[in-house]
Order: C-alpha cells, then sequence, then structure tokens
C-alpha cells in the first residue's frame, strides 16, 4: 500500500478517502487514479532534502515524460518545481498549462527545427543539447532571431546505473549526448562557448532509471567534475549548472528497495562539493530530474475483472478490460507489478493467477503471478499499484482500445483530469477513402 491507500470497513480499497468502487462506478474502468497528496508529498521530499543545503542552489525539474497532462503539469507549476519536457507536445502541454517558460528544460536527440523555434519564441530557461547537429542549428537559429539561448551539454560519463548495480562501460554506445571520453565532449564545449548566442551554463548526465544505489552517481560527478577541471584549463570554461538527471527508483514490488530521496541528494551534494573542492572549482547548481519517483507510487490502475481460464495443472488465467494498451511496461521490460482485488482487499490472496489483458497478443500479460482471493469473480475490480510513471505516458491504442480516463483524489474528493476516450475519438482523425482517377 502506498500514501493514502487504505483497505476500508466494507473490505474496499479506498485511496484519496474515497472507495475505489464508487471511482470505477462513476468514471469507468480501466481508470488511472492518482493520489495527488503524495505526488505533493514525493516533491515536498525532493524540495526538502535540498533546502537543508543553504549554500547550494539547485532546481528539481519534474520529467514530464512520466505523466504529463494539464492537470499533472499544474500541479508541478503549483509545487514551484522546474519542467523537463522532451518534445513539441511535452513543450506545448506545459505552455497551456500555464507553466512559466524560464523554468522549462528541452532534452531529446534530434529535436527539430520546429521545435526549437517553439522554444525560442517562448523563453524557456534552457535547452539540453543532445549533438552537434542541434548545437549547429540552435546557434544559426538565435543568430537569425537575434536571440540567446542557454544551454546545457549532454554527456555520457561512462556510466549505467540500473537498480542495483552500476557499471563504468568505459566507452559509451549511446545514442544520447556528447561522449566524453573520446574528445566529443570538449568539442562540443568549445563550440558552444565560442558560438555567440549560445550562453553555455553547464553540463548534464542521465545514467540510467529505477537505481537502487547511489555510486553511479558518485562515479558520474567525478567523471564530470574531472572534464569540467580540464575544460576550465584549457578552454575557459566554468561548470555553473551540473544536472544529474534523474533515475530514482521506486518501489513497485516487495522486492524492490529503492532510498529515501534524501539519500540520493545528500551524497549527489555531497560528491559534488567534495569534487569541487578536489578540483579547485567553485561549486554549480545542482539540477536533478525526477520523474518515476514523483509520481510512480502515486498512480493505480483499476481495472475490471471478466473472463477466467482455468487449464488446470497449468495456470489460471484472469483478464481484465486493459492490459498493454495502458501498461505496456511489463510486455516491454518484463516489469513487475502488486495487484490487489480492491473489492475484496480484507479476503485472503490464496490463489495464485496471471492477469492477462485483452489485447490479442500472447505477450499481452500484466502480472505473471498475482495472488487474489479464491473467491474473486467476473464483475471484481482489480487495482494494479505503481503505475503512475510511463502508463498513461505509454498507452497506445492498440488493437482500437480506448485510452482511459485519469482521475486525481485527494481528501475524499476525486476530479476527472483526462476523460475517457470514446470510439468517436479514435476515428477524429481518419479520413474517408478517396474514389482514386481511373487509370486509362
Ligand atoms: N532525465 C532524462 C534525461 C531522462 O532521459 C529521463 C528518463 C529522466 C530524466 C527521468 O527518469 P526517471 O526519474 O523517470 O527514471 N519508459 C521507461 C523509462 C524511460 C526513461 C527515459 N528517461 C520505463 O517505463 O521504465
Amino acid at each position: 500500500m502506498h500514501g493514502t491507500q487504505k483497505i476500508g470497513a466494507n473490505g474496499h480499497l479506498y485511496i484519496g478517502g474515497i472507495d475505489t468502487s464508487e471511482l470505477a462506478r462513476e468514471f469507468g474502468t480501466p481508470l488511472y487514479v492518482y493520489d495527488t497528496a503524495l505526488i505533493k508529498e514525493k516533491i515536498k521530499a525532493f524540495k526538502d532534502a535540498f533546502a537543508k543545503y543553504r549554500q547550494i542552489n539547485w532546481q528539481v525539474a519534474y520529467a514530464s515524460k512520466a505523466f504529463s497532462t494539464l492537470a499533472m503539469i499544474q500541479l508541478v507549476r503549483d509545487s514551484g518545481l522546474s519542467l523537463d519536457v522532451v518534445s513539441g507536445g511535452e513543450l506545448y502541454t506545459a505552455l497551456k498549462a500555464g507553466f512559466p517558460p524560464e523554468k522549462i528544460h528541452f532534452h531529446g536527440n534530434n529535436k527539430s527545427e520546429d521545435e526549437l523555434s517553439l522554444a525560442l519564441d517562448v523563453k524557456i530557461g534552457a535547452i539540453i543539447a543532445d549533438n552537434f547537429n542541434e548545437l549547429d542549428l540552435l546557434e544559426r537559429m538565435c543568430a537569425r532571431r537575434k536571440q540567446k539561448m542557454a544551454v546545457l551539454l549532454r554527456v555520457t560519463p561512462g556510466v549505467e546505473a540500473h537498480t542495483h548495480e552500476f557499471i563504468m562501460t568505459g566507452h559509451d554506445d549511446s545514442k544520447f549526448g556528447f561522449n566524453l571520453d573520446n574528445g566529443m565532449a570538449e568539442k562540443a564545449v568549445n563550440f558552444a562557448l565560442r558560438a555567440e548566442h549560445l550562453e553555455l551554463k553547464g553540463i548534464h548526465c542521465h545514467i540510467g532509471s529505477q537505481i537502487f544505489e547511489t555510486e553511479g552517481f558518485v562515479q558520474a560527478i567525478r567523471t564530470i567534475c574531472r572534464y569540467a577541471d580540464q575544460w576550465k584549463n584549457e578552454l575557459g570554461f566554468q561548470m555553473g549548472v551540473l544536472n544529474v538527471g534523474g533515475g530514482f527508483g521506486i518501489k513497485y514490488t516487495e522486492n524492490d528497495h529503492p532510498l529515501a530521496v534524501k539519500q540520493y541528494i545528500d551524497q549527489i551534494v555531497r560528491t559534488v562539493e567534495e569534487e569541487c573542492g578536489n578540483h579547485a572549482l567553485p561549486v554549480p547548481e545542482i539540477w536533478v530530474e525526477p520523474g518515476r519517483s514523483i509520481v510512480g507510487e502515486a498512480g493505480t490502475t483499476l481495472y475490471t475483472i471478466g473472463s477466467s481460464k482455468d487449464i488446470p495443472g497449468i495456470r489460471k488465467y484472469l483478464a481484465v478490460d486493459g492490459g498493454m494498451a495502458d501498461n505496456i511496461r511489463p510486455a516491454l521490460y518484463q516489469a513487475k507489478y502488486d495487484a490487489i482485488v480492491a473489492t475484496r482487499a480484507d479476503e485472503a490472496a490464496d490463489e495464485t493467477v496471471t492477469i492477462s489483458g485483452k489485447c490479442c497478443e500472447s505477450g499481452d500479460i500484466l502480472i505473471k503471478e498475482a495472488s487474489v482471493p479464491r473467491t474473486c469473480e467476473n464483475g471484481d475490480l482489480l487495482a494494479v499499484f505503481c503505475t503512475g510513471a510511463y502508463g498513461y505516458s505509454m498507452a497506445s491504442h492498440y488493437n482500437r482500445l480506448t485510452l482511459p480516463a485519469v482521475v486525481f483524489v485527494e481528501n475524499g474528493e476525486a476530479s476527472l483530469v483526462v476523460r475517457r476516450e470514446t470510439y468517436a475519438d479514435l476515428i477524429r482523425l481518419d479520413l474517408p477513402l478517396k474514389t482514386l482517377s481511373a487509370h486509362d
């Protein structure tokens, strides 16, 4: 159970003080339910973790790729965080949500001229430049517009971190960023320093996802500070900002043991201070970009259980009314989730079943081994936990399923923030077949 989740006297799962069966009745299923008190708590944890370092300037930018809708961005806006966007679409959503452009950072390994134009038009806070084409294009666009733009350079520090392990890859094979080891990053620093319309603010890296330790961040910071020292001496570069990206882990299942937000941040701040001390560099502003750790645990997907198939001696399948179209992560990454039968949350979960989705694909399995009460039947509600990050944002229309609704809950109140798609929505962009002129 996460955040405000509780089991009520009627044996139902409650989120934000509301019976999930009421939510399902009112908004239908599948339904993404967000516990906004928990989102706010996570945001506060990041802010508090930095606030105690009075000598440090910092920014926490929510990585909106994890979950971006108008209401979510407004919640982030009201919390005072900055925002990371990776496409014109995410930038547009942020602007429509009234997010202050100067607090938006724009990422991506292939930003188009149109996307950069929009960013320059509204004067966003910084562009995280990823490659030479982009630097060159951006400088030309800024020159044409007689405009300056702050940039950070994304580098690959040769560290890959996932969950418990981090590895120093030595060489980098990544589609993102400028490689440090082969001199690419140095060339980029040189270019950006000379470019008349680019203001080179600092360096960015992102070492991975769902990270449960701090060593990967430590190694990345050490490597970057070593290069920053070299570039200071050789090129006169000043690292005003060090952005160490996102990737802070969350607890999807009992087997996940992430650190507290403060443990990651303490280690990051300490390492930056220490390394800057070692190299006699001024301590830069520290930026982080959490996505999953802000919204992941706050999201729960409610499904209605439909058909079942019991294959004696093999397994029992319980099918739900969604699946890989609303949560691609199990199929794509073999991601593991926990679930509970929300309408029988007080009963012993004494049967192991496989939860399948309704898409025409054998791989559409949400949970390979889920424990549910034997009494569970067609019409019961299944709540899959921790679906707040990369669920809705990676949802598809596969099999022409309509996208579920999204509802925010807090203090006994529910507010619909994305309405459920209709069949008419599904075909709204389709055009009818034109009669082609016949050949002679
Ligand atoms: N900053 C940068 C530059 C990133 O590339 C990412 C994630 C983040 C921040 C946020 O990372 P987070 O704190 O959310 O881990 N679809 C995958 C995750 C892809 C992450 C891509 N970049 C998943 O569902 O696990």
